[in-house]
């Protein structure tokens, strides 16, 4: 058992990260001073594999759990998925007290967590992420959303949890594209900040993938630690330290918008914009090693993308013109000094990206 402490004043929660612990979710909530009705928000899918040990958990810990089912996929992230939430959950008459856990993956994570921060002005949150994408990234840090038509996450909040429970014996239900797909952020966080995090998973990425349960622990353990280091001590993006977890961001988003969401997973595009990046970082003289080689050759071993797929070229530059507008005309890259450390710059020709 893994236990991890976000330090944010008095908004700290726990993340508690082991095999077998959704048995234990009543109990760790109880624990909270938490009673009563709770609204555990997923979809069919999760709901049919893991609702029932949920619901049983909860109620032995004397909680009323009462399953409420959104849609399953990105298209999902919606505010109409929001608007049927809302009806929903104001339906049962909850109340402020009443908690809101999100069972599923960061789809789920985000549109619960988003539910949560706005209904009768915040509900408390319980975070437990059913995918490896979810259980290192999305349920750690506090951002909550749906997407726009305009793009992703462009309505939400920030909003912490009162507690994560990861529970690494879910992924075994996982596909192994989707187990990959969250691969890639583990890769992220051992080559942005933590060298001996990535020595650990080139000495043992086959048996990570093989889910020995001690493996995924450690790994998820380590993600979510290093995560949530960064977020308690930047939470709302303003020092660049958070923004270092943008890493093969840039390039991925791009990736990601130009084919139009479509046949490519955000894993498999950060691990392509990861690459690039460390390629630019050799290329421009930041590294004082070589990075790019021993970062792809992690990345297939974890059965990960490296190249850049095939499509049309504007449209990756329109794409990554879409992100530098957001980030207020400034086109924002992480670079890596070394494999461990990464560096925060700003680059004014797109066209270095790619
Ligand atoms: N809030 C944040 O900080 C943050 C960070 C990263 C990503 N995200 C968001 O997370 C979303 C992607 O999350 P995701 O990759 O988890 O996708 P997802 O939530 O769509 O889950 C992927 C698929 O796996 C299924 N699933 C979930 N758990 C399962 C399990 N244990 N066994 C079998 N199937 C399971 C889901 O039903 C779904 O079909 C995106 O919307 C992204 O924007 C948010
Ligand atoms: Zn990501």
């Amino acid at each position: 058992m893994e236990k991890i402490n976000v330090s944010l004043g008095d908004r700290s929660y726990r993340i508690w990260i082991s095999g077998g612990s959704l048995g234990g979710l009543g109990k760790r909530m109880a624990e909270l001073g938490l009673s009563g009705r709770a609204a555990v928000v997923t979809n069919r899918r999760v709901a049919g594999l893991y609702y029932g040990v949920v619901e049983k958990s909860l109620r032995s810990s004397g909680f009323n759990p009462v399953p409420v089912l959104i849609g399953d996929g990105e298209r999902f992230k919606s505010l109409e998925t929001m608007w049927r939430l809302y009806d929903r959950l104001l339906g049962l008459g909850i109340e402020r007290s009443t908690p809101i856990v999100a069972l599923g993956g960061g789809v789920v994570g985000d549109v619960a967590g988003f539910a949560a921060s706005t209904c009768l002005r915040g509900l408390p949150l319980i975070q437990v992420p059913t995918t490896l994408l979810a259980q290192v990234d999305s349920s750690v840090g506090g951002k909550t959303g749906v997407d726009h038509r305009m793009g992703k996450n462009l309505i939400g909040a920030f909003y912490q949890p009162k507690l994560v429970l990861v529970d690494v014996d879910v992924l075994r239900s996982l596909t192994g594209r989707e187990f990959r797909n969250g691969m890639a952020e583990v890769v992220k966080y051992g080559a942005i900040r933590d060298l001996k995090f990535f020595e650990y998973l080139e000495g043992r990425m086959e048996n990570i993938l093989k889910l020995n349960t001690a493996d995924l622990v450690k790994t998820v353990g380590i993600a979510c630690a290093t995560k949530a280091g960064m977020v308690s001590r930047d939470e709302r993006e303003s020092t660049g330290l958070r923004a270092l977890l943008n890493f093969g961001h840039t390039v991925g988003h791009g990736i990601e918008a130009a084919m139009k969401y479509r046949g490519v997973k955000h894993g498999e595009a950060v691990a392509i914009g990861m690459v690039k990046a460390a390629e630019i970082s050799e290329r421009r003289g930041f590294a004082s090693e070589l990075v790019a080689g021993r970062l792809s050759k992690l990345l297939e071993r974890a059965g990960l993308p490296t190249d850049m797929p095939r499509f049309d070229r504007a449209s990756l530059i329109k794409a990554l013109r879409v992100d530098k507008k957001i980030a207020g005309g400034i086109n924002r890259m992480i670079l890596l000094e070394r494999i461990g450390k990464a560096v925060f710059k700003e680059v004014k020709n797109i066209n270095e990206f790619i």
